[in-house]
């Protein structure tokens, strides 16, 4: 789901050292600027055999710097003024050489200088590895890594995949959304550090027979949302998806399921080891007693098949029951009457908060409106993207846990 301007008003030194990967770093420029962001690119020596300064600055509508004696700052010192103005300084690509050199604090190229002179307190460093398999592999670069991150920078991966070298393993650096995507979330406040978060979305699919089913519209994207927002906000999450079609938000643990006892079965024995629960999963009520186990077929006759139909069972107030459950969040979709139906779910479900949606008119959309009701009153969240409303569901979710 892309949420466009999470980075307004930021402004990112994009590093680039020597690598292939430097191709990638064209596009990053496009998309982090695509987010709000305004970039400062600076490259390596090496970095600019690989893609011109040319190109950088086209991309970033400012000039690029690649030399510690370039004059053009007022003070000549580039490696401190270009990092004071920063949220964040992105290494992408980062070598196993430039890794080698700020593990070891030198600072004899611009980029490097910068990296050491940056304001450790404040300016966040991200690496975005891309090397070969077996450069990546080596002690020596895993001792560099491993200092580097001691020493209080953020390694982005490296992925596994093909490589340009025509190898395949560890070591191709992210890709441009990937690598935006990352730097957003670390940005965020971590008000769920510490917390396992499970969550449930989407539909559930009741069979017929082998072939046919009952489903409904949820298309998971809320659900999805909270867990993008909850993993950016520092916590483990377990995101128990019905079958959508949806990517999964990095560092989120997807378990697929298809019924609603498949759903039971999969959160029941997680929702103890976890501090939250947020059920936004559309579970069908019923399902088909006796699921066929052929395809039912017209027989010519005009008669129609006749299936039974069971409740479901309710997975969030099972949840609620549990003699020690987690914080539980439900969602109750409406057509009408939102807040007095939601009201009385709340106290059905015996849950502390509920969140109502106007079920129809935001199945499938990109944007909702929310209603938060718990003991204490009500609130509204006025109608926004869905990963906007997530992270909103997330701090108050967060506000309303127990103080460790
Ligand atoms: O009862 P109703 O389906 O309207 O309640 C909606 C809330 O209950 C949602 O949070 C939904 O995920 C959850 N639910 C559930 N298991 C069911 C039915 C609903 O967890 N069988």
């Amino acid at each position: 789901m892309s949420e466009a301007l999470d980075l307004q008003g930021r402004h990112v030194v994009l590093g680039l050292s020597g690598g292939i990967a430097c191709y990638k770093s064209a596009e990053l420029v496009r998309e982090l600027q695509r987010h709000g962001a305004t970039v400062q690119v600076v490259m390596s020596e090496a970095a600019a055999q690989f893609i011109t300064p040319v190109t950088m600055q086209a991309l970033s509508n400012r000039p690029v710097f690649s030399s510690q004696w370039d004059a053009r700052q007022h003070n000549n010192m580039a490696h401190i003024e270009l990092s004071r103005e920063a949220d964040a300084l992105l290494v992408a690509p980062a070598s196993a050489d430039f890794i080698a050199k700020l593990a070891q604090g030198r600072g004899d190229d611009l980029l490097s200088l910068l990296c050491l002179a940056r304001p450790i307190d404040r300016l966040p460093l991200l690496l975005a590895p891309a090397m070969n398999r077996e450069m990546w592999a080596h002690p020596a670069t895993q001792r560099n890594a491993a200092q580097v991150v001691a020493d209080g920078a953020m390694l982005l991966g490296p992925a596994a995949g093909d490589q340009a070298c025509g190898e395949v393993g560890d070591g191709r650096m992210l890709e441009a959304t990937e690598l935006c995507e990352e730097l957003v979330a670390h940005l965020q406040p971590k008000l769920l550090a510490g917390q396992r978060v499970l969550i449930t979305a989407g539909p559930t699919f009741e069979a017929i027979d082998p072939v046919r089913g009952i489903t409904n519209l949820s298309s998971g994207k809320m659900g999805f949302a909270i867990a993008r927002a909850a993993a950016e906000s520092g916590a483990e999450v377990t995101l128990v998806a019905g079958p959508v079609a949806l990517t999964t938000p990095r560092h989120v643990r997807r378990i697929d399921v298809q019924s609603a006892l498949q759903m039971h079965e999969a959160v029941m024995p997680l929702a103890g080891q976890h501090e939250v629960f947020v059920a936004t999963a559309a579970v069908a009520d019923w399902r088909v007693q006796g699921c066929s186990e052929h395809k039912l077929k017209k027989d010519g006759s005009g008669r129609v098949p006749n299936f039974e139909m069971i409740e479901n069972p309710d997975i969030l107030a099972s949840v609620a029951r549990l003699p020690k459950p987690p914080y539980c969040v439900g969602f109750a979709a409406e057509s009408h009457d939102l807040a007095k139906h939601a009201r009385e779910k709340r106290l059905r479900k015996g849950i502390p908060l509920i969140v109502g949606n106007l079920g129809p008119a935001t199945f499938g959309q990109d944007h909702n409106a929310l209603l938060l009701i718990d003991g204490q009153g009500e609130r509204e969240l006025p109608h926004a993207g869905k990963l906007a409303l997530a992270r909103e569901l997330v701090r108050e979710i967060a506000a309303r846990l127990p103080k460790p």
